[in-house]
């Protein structure tokens, strides 16, 4: 077994099996903000990625994918039900997203959760050499930083969480939340997306743990653990790059020819989950048409919702409530040829969405709670001619960092209606300005920016991130 100086442990591994259009089986990216953040990174040392392969059953032996080896850790389909479907996703996703769904708790999904963890932290104590850096990520993996120091107390142990971390008041809820707290504290730094989360934490370890934390460091067993808020971001240049290249300029052109050339397009792209506020965001729209503020004839909204989580019960409760929607508006306010809502469900390759993001003149992205949302920085950083709104939510971690978007309460429909018309009718000099500020921000803080600034305060030796970043 080789072993390597960085292990990333991420419950999915940043390629999945998908069906080829000639039937055969073939690897492709894993669409969702983790991969989108990783994997440009890790292009550039040489590391091992410890995950899931999305099926059930043996592992399957995979090649390296640029230089970074795959570690595949198999599930049963015991496993994905009651671990990933059960209490990462119908337990910790709703309950960490301000509860805008109900969260379930079971005690099986609780079992399978330690079970899975363990077994994660198992598959990364092999692949790490002595003393090498372990970066365990998300709320799939929250006990594996204990299970790990416990199984290899020379590691250098990392963890990041993509999602939001709730309040108090809402992790209380959780049945097993002292050991879920454990579990983060076996790392020697715990990050998050925003300030507000790191201070939820400090204050629930505080709170339930009974040991004394601020902010920045918590003391526990003798070990003094960091913690702190690193927002994560997209490959700013990449995209950049990726929207100025002739044939996704052309495919943009193209794309808006195919639309009938309307004045205006406004584009969403989520992965199909209720925290991404599609049914407010297609509620709002709706409204605007037959108020008679939007003529589909000049505008028209290209939603894509790439479907997810597909066998969690109240993801497809709200697959089935989008679709009857989107076809409810079209069937209300289209016309033959001219549909008013243009909706799809499949996954692009990286220069299809560049070239959807050229081509949009408004990017709506409106999620009732987001750790960031990496849709709408991808949205700035394609822009590179500066013209382009961008309609953000308050809720979403992004919203901090990009003040010169249209921000906007996704939960007040008057105010998004309105908002939506500002956007529409915001004069160049106005837009200019503010796509240039958001895309200096992204330059400056992109995403070697972010492993950078993570890594540093991981490792403070810092020989480890000469290696893995470029110099910023
Ligand atoms: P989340 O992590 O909740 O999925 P983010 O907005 O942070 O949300 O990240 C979503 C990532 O998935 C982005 O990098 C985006 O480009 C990618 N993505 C979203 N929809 C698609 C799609 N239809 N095809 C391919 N990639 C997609
Ligand atoms: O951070 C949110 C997240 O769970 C990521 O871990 C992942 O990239 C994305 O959503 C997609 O989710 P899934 O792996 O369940 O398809």
């Amino acid at each position: 077994m080789r072993q390597s100086s960085l292990v990333v442990v991420a419950n999915r591994l940043p390629i999945d099996d998908s069906v080829a259009p000639d039937g055969a089986c073939e690897w492709r990216r894993s669409p969702g903000g983790l991969v989108s953040a990783l994997h440009p990174l890790l292009r550039q040392t040489p590391a091992t990625w410890v995950g899931w392969a999305g099926g059930t059953g043996p592992a399957p032996a995979l090649a390296d994918v640029d230089g970074v080896r795959m570690h595949t850790v198999p599930l049963t389909a015991e496993d994905v039900r009651d671990h990933y479907e059960g209490f990462a996703n119908a337990t910790l996703w709703p309950l960490y997203h301000d509860a805008v769904e109900q969260p379930v708790y079971h005690r099986r999904w609780w079992e399978a959760y330690q079970r899975v963890n363990q077994r994660f932290a198992e598959a990364a104590a092999e692949a790490a050499e002595p003393g090498a850096v372990v970066w365990v990520q998300d709320y799939h993996l929250q006990l594996v930083p204990g299970l790990l120091r416990e199984l290899r107390p020379d590691l250098r142990i990392g963890f990041f969480l993509h999602v939001p971390f709730p309040p108090p008041e809402l992790f209380m809820q959780l049945p097993r939340r002292a050991e879920l707290l454990r579990g983060m504290l076996g790392a020697d730094l715990v990050g998050f997306q925003r300030a507000q989360a790191a201070h939820n934490f400090a204050q629930l370890v505080a709170h339930v743990l009974d040991v004394p934390a601020d902010d920045r460091r918590i003391s526990l067993d003798g070990r003094e653990v960091r913690i702190g808020a690193f927002p994560v971001s997209i490959d700013t240049a990449e995209m950049a790059a990726l929207a100025t290249r002739p044939d996704v300029v052309a495919r943009a052109a193209r794309l808006r020819r195919d639309l009938g050339n309307p004045a205006h397009v406004i584009l969403s792209v989520d992965r199909m989950d209720y925290t991404k506020g599609i049914e407010q965001r297609l509620k709002a729209y709706s409204e605007l048409i037959a108020d008679g503020h939007v003529k589909v004839r000049d505008t028209v909204l290209v939603q894509v919702a790439v479907p997810s989580r597909e066998r969690v019960g109240q993801y497809q409760v709200l697959r089935d409530r989008v679709e009857r929607e989107v076809g409810r508006i079209n069937g209300e306010f289209g016309r033959v040829g001219e549909p008013a809502i243009h909706y799809l469900t499949q996954p692009f390759d990286r220069a299809e969405l560049a070239a959807l993001y050229r081509m949009a003149d408004i990017m709506a992205v409106t999620p009732l709670r987001d750790g960031m949302n990496l849709v709408a920085k991808e949205y700035v950083a394609a822009r590179v001619d500066d013209t382009g709104a961008l309609l953000l939510s308050e809720f979403a971690g992004s919203a901090a960092e990009l003040p010169e978007a249209f921000l906007v309460n996704p939960h007040d429909l008057d105010g998004l209606k309105l908002i939506l018309m500002e956007a529409l009718q915001a004069d160049r000099t106005d837009l200019t300005g503010r796509m240039r500020a958001m895309r200096a921000h992204l330059s400056r803080h992109d995403i070697h920016s972010w492993a950078r600034s993570y890594l540093a305060a991981l490792d403070s030796s810092g020989s480890l991130l000469n290696r893995v970043v470029s110099p910023g």
